[in-house]
């Protein structure tokens, strides 16, 4: 098929073109750059021997995505274009807002203008809030958001859902993203965060290097083995496996289909700390902090679905993930501006 990737040039969106290549399709990237770095999709090009075809522009622009569906045979979309950073979505809330919504309503009309009615939608665990069934299932309800971003997320799952339901021939899959960690195994590409990291798994590394002083671990008195926040951390290759798989669902005409992209494991913030410094022999100094507001005590999935449907199911484990990750900080410790 040939996959037009929204966001292509971000951290999922460039290890999926990867993983959709591997598998035989072609794929269209338009991406605004304001959250990555082209350079990500020339590593892109030295692992697959080939540029894909890259437009930059914003999703929200209506002409500009009529013309990429007018000059390209689009099968199907991969939406992961959106802003993400929860943080900054408390105190932006009309930015996020505006661009994540906008850019799929525009999306939305300008595919079914140009007849394209497929579409993977890059969702999160966050919809499930403080979930009410562990470990998760795709049945499970969706909670109570906290923020701005995941607002976003939700919401666009009931618009997808409504668009569905009002014409049989679109086939919608939301996927339900855990924790993406990790890197390609090459070392040429990850994560690439801007400013001070939020999330965990760059935050360690950047402790490691010493881009940072130490790390805080955000609470030891949940209700968890160890007191801190358990999650389900899946490498970013593996979820990238997941889309090229979720195309089937496609392919089968799948109508409506929600998946649960995770492994099904929980570690706790101090367990991915020692597996990090087990595996890669680094030191990574850190102290208990105050609880970070918003965060849940323990989010994983079953993700038995995806793999009875789709026939998939992730590879690597905790250890991977942190060699990966420590690989790609190595090798690249200003990432793409290096
Ligand atoms: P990312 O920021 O690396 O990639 C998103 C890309 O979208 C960026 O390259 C950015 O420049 C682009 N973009 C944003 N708004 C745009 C617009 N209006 N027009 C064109 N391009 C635009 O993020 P990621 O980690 O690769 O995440 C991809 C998707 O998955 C996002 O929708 C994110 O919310 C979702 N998600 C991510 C995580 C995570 O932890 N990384 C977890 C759950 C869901
Ligand atoms: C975050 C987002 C969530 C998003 C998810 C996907 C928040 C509040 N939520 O989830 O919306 O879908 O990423 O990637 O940002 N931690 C520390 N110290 C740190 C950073 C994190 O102890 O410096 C802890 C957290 O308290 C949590 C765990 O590590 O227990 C994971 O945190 P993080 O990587 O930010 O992911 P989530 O909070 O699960």
């Amino acid at each position: 098929m040939n996959i037009l990737l929204t966001g292509g040039a971000g951290f999922i969106g460039s290890h999926t073109i990867i993983e959709l290549n591997k598998s035989g399709h072609d794929v269209v990237v338009v991406d605004n750059l304001v959250n990555s770095n082209p350079e990500a999709l020339n590593r892109v090009a030295a692992i697959i021997g080939k540029q894909v075809p890259f437009i930059k522009a914003d999703v929200r622009d209506r002409e500009a995505m009529d013309r990429i569906f007018k000059q390209h045979k689009i099968d199907a979309v991969i939406h992961f274009a959106g802003l993400k950073a929860v943080g900054e979505s408390v105190s932006m809330p009309l930015e996020y807002y505006e661009n994540n919504m906008n850019s799929t309503f525009v999306l939305l009309d300008v595919m079914r203008k140009n007849g394209c009615k497929n579409i993977i939608f890059s969702s999160s665990a966050t919809v499930y809030g403080d979930p009410a069934i562990i470990p998760i299932t795709e049945e499970c309800p969706k909670g109570h958001c906290t923020n701005p971003y995941g607002q976003t997320k939700s919401m666009l799952e009931e618009v997808l859902m409504d668009v569905q339901k009002a014409d049989k021939e679109w086939n919608v899959v939301l996927l339900r993203y855990f924790n993406p960690i990790g890197a390609h195994p090459s070392g040429t590409m990850g994560e690439n965060p801007n400013g001070i990291p939020n999330n965990l798994m760059p935050y360690i590394t950047q402790t490691a290097i010493g881009i940072r002083k130490e790390l805080g671990v955000f609470g030891n008195d949940y209700d968890t083995p160890d007191g801190t926040g358990v999650r389900d951390y899946i490498h970013v290759c593996d979820l990238a496996a997941g889309h090229v798989a979720a195309l089937q669902a496609i392919e089968r005409q799948c109508g409506l289909a929600i998946y649960n992209l995770g492994t099904g494991h929980g570690y706790s913030v101090l367990d991915v700390v020692k597996a990090f410094i087990k595996v890669n022999g680094v030191d990574v100094p850190y102290s208990i902090k105050p609880r970070r507001p918003g965060d849940i005590a323990t989010c994983y999935c079953n993700p038995a679905k995806a793999k009875a449907e789709l026939g998939w199911e992730a590879q690597y484990g905790i250890e991977e993930m942190c060699r990966d990750s420590w690989n790609w900080q190595k090798k690249n410790p200003k990432g793409y501006d290096a």
